[in-house]
């Protein structure tokens, strides 16, 4: 004789089993370890804010950041971003001459997250807020140069 909850149970079961397997899978191999092995050849420190972005190859002072300065990195080689806002969360996303997205993480007041990437095509990268701040939100913009 058949048992629906019996039935319903292992269906559960199966499908739990199956969730657990693919995370287990899939997880270890999500963007976030990307070059995590690997001493970043350039270290660009990022911080956001109302409306711009500022970046320096320095640890940048939050009381008094400044304008930053043009920043140059090197082809095919690890480099870090450490970023990190001065007012409210922004997004940090790297966009290459094309329009694509390369790379994105978040700008969060009191909290500085590391993005590593490896830019193999030389040329201009644009730096864009993914995050609605603001109304000037669409005007924040940066970029550096990879040669
Ligand atoms: Cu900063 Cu949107």
């Amino acid at each position: 004789m058949k048992d629906p909850l019996k039935n319903r149970f292992l269906f559960f079961l199966t499908l739990l089993t199956i969730v657990v397997v693919l995370l287990s899978v899939t997880i270890p191999k999500s963007p976030y370890y990307v070059y995590a092995d690997q001493e970043p050849a350039a270290v660009v420190f990022a911080a956001a804010r109302q409306f711009n972005f500022v970046l320096s190859k320095q640890d940048i002072d939050l009381e008094k950041p400044g304008m930053g300065e043009e920043i140059e990195l090197p082809a095919g080689e690890v480099v870090e971003f450490r970023v990190t806002s001065i007012d409210v969360t922004h997004g940090f996303a790297i966009y290459d001459d094309t329009g694509t997205l390369v790379a994105q993480t978040q700008a969060m007041p009191g909290y500085v997250n590391r993005l590593r990437w490896k830019f193999d095509k030389p040329g201009t990268y644009n730096i864009l807020c993914l995050e609605f701040c603001g109304l000037a939100h669409a005007n924040m913009r940066a970029s550096f140069t990879v040669k």
